[in-house]
């Protein structure tokens, strides 16, 4: 998302390839079909913004910043153009959040022991299927441009498949993450035929360990999702979580999926909710450095597989600033939002699990709207300010920016607030001997 973008907008302007998606075998049969050249104009939006635009792409959902030059060199015709519906002065805030990611419910047919929001059942006030849809639309008028549907699991709740049916008619990019475990085969049929731009699935790792957090059968079947998506030609990433446990099948993993997915995305475990209580399975900072280099050599190995990583205190990307944003900390405030089952607003998924305090309103009683909390609240930009100077500790680091790119602020407050003591594993300071 950070990395050098020349290439991508070039790509554009001239007709090719657009950006990044070269990676995917699946994309270059397609493109070679002559299936996608047709769709192209609807693949790119670009939403205008103070300092040029961002330019997303709908079929890795990846996006790029871009300055009022490159967006006046784009060619027109290859993208859809959004707008936010309500001007804003140059804060240094992005129009509105990108992706927001939606918990639907907490509802689960699983009981994972990692899970960070301790998902089981349905919490009292969920929003009901007429106010969701009406959350749907009241992001697509914020230009808001891709929203992600979580949970707790999400084809839990009543009615999922007519509120992804509102997100895909609106045009908002739409992805669902799901694990895949599913009763009947209706549901992957509702979610192959439904549009959706994305769907995640969790993979544990193989069959032992996914069935040792997400029980005993669950392997076969959310294989058997994954196949059944690639029927209907549904693009797919897989979600990997990294715990020490799953750290020597990295690659013979990525050997068994890289036919079935487009993606594959290495996740950082985060002590959080349930999650806190295997705070021992956490792969070290120096051990992470290693992981990433595995990815590095898997991706020269599979170029047509997109292989992702969902850590941030690594600092190997590249990263080209647009001047008047700070784009090398997490997406959380910046980027990104989330909204849980009841409508509240959250900077950070993980906040909710700490406590209320941490909402920054209810887009109910917002009148379905985001922009007065993205653009006013003053939680919210204390939240930003802390996001970008991280932990107390970091701020004094030799390392901070330099090996290491900070621990998570929200993860200190939940140690503070929980009265969690320990090493924190992903600090490199903490653990340059482990
Ligand atoms: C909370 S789940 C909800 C969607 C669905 N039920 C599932 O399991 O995919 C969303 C994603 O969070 C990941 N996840 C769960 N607990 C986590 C933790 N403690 N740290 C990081 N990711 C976690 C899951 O693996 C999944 O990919
Ligand atoms: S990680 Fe997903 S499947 Fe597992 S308990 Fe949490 S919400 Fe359910
Ligand atoms: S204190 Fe730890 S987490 Fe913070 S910058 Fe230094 S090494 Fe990284």
């Amino acid at each position: 998302m950070l990395e050098n973008h020349s290439g991508f907008v070039h790509s554009v302007m001239i007709g090719l390839l657009p950006v990044g998606i070269s990676h995917t075998s699946w994309f270059l049969k397609k493109w070679k079909s002559g299936a996608m050249k047709k769709n192209l104009k609807i693949n790119l939006i670009l939403r205008e913004e103070n300092f040029g635009g961002i330019l997303f792409d709908r079929h890795n959902l990846t996006y790029k910043f871009l300055s009022h030059e490159e967006v006046e060199q784009l060619d027109k015709n290859f993208y859809q153009l959004r707008k936010t519906n309500k001007e804003y002065p140059d804060n240094k805030i992005i129009s509105a959040p990108v992706r927001v990611y939606w918990e639907i419910t907490r509802k689960c047919n699983l009981k994972c022991p990692q899970c960070f929001n301790n998902s089981t059942s349905a919490l009292p006030g969920e929003l009901d299927l007429e106010e969701c849809l009406k959350v749907i639309r009241g992001l697509k008028s914020d230009g808001v441009i891709e929203v992600r549907i979580t949970g707790g699991e999400p084809t839990q709740k009543e009615g999922w498949d007519k509120l992804v049916a509102c997100a895909t008619e609106e045009g908002l990019v739409v992805s669902l993450n799901t694990n895949g475990v599913f009763s009947d085969d209706s549901t992957v049929e509702k979610i192959g035929r439904s549009g959706i731009d994305q769907v995640i699935v969790s993979v544990d790792g193989p069959k032992k360990i996914h069935e040792e957090s997400r029980g005993k059968g669950n392997f076969k079947k959310v294989i058997k999702t994954i196949k059944k998506l690639n029927y209907y030609q549904t693009s797919v990433r897989a979600n990997i979580l990294l715990t020490k446990k799953v750290l020597p099948y990295i690659e013979e993993m990525v050997y068994f999926l890289k036919d079935m997915v487009q993606e594959i995305c290495f996740m950082q475990l985060k002590p959080i909710g349930r999650g806190g209580k295997i705070l021992s399975l956490a792969p070290s900072h120096l051990k992470m450095i290693e992981v990433d280099k595995r990815l590095g050599l898997l991706r020269k190995s599979y170029p047509e597989l997109k292989i992702s990583s969902g850590y941030d205190f690594i600092p190997t990307k590249k990263i080209i600033p647009v001047p008047c944003l700070d784009l090398t900390t997490c997406a959380s405030g910046f980027r990104g939002c989330n909204l849980d089952s009841r409508g509240n607003i959250y900077s950070c998924g993980f906040l909710e699990e700490i406590s209320c305090d941490y909402s920054l309103g209810n887009i109910v009683k917002e009148s379905y709207s985001l922009l007065d909390v993205w653009h006013n609240s003053n939680k919210l930009n204390s939240f930003r300010k802390a996001n970008l100077r991280k932990t107390r500790k970091c701020q004094k680091c030799q390392h901070f920016r330099k090996v290491c790119f900070g621990s998570c602020v929200v993860m200190e407050q939940y140690k503070l607030r929980k009265s969690i003591s320990g090493r924190d594993p992903y600090c490199y300071k903490e653990n340059e001997r482990k």
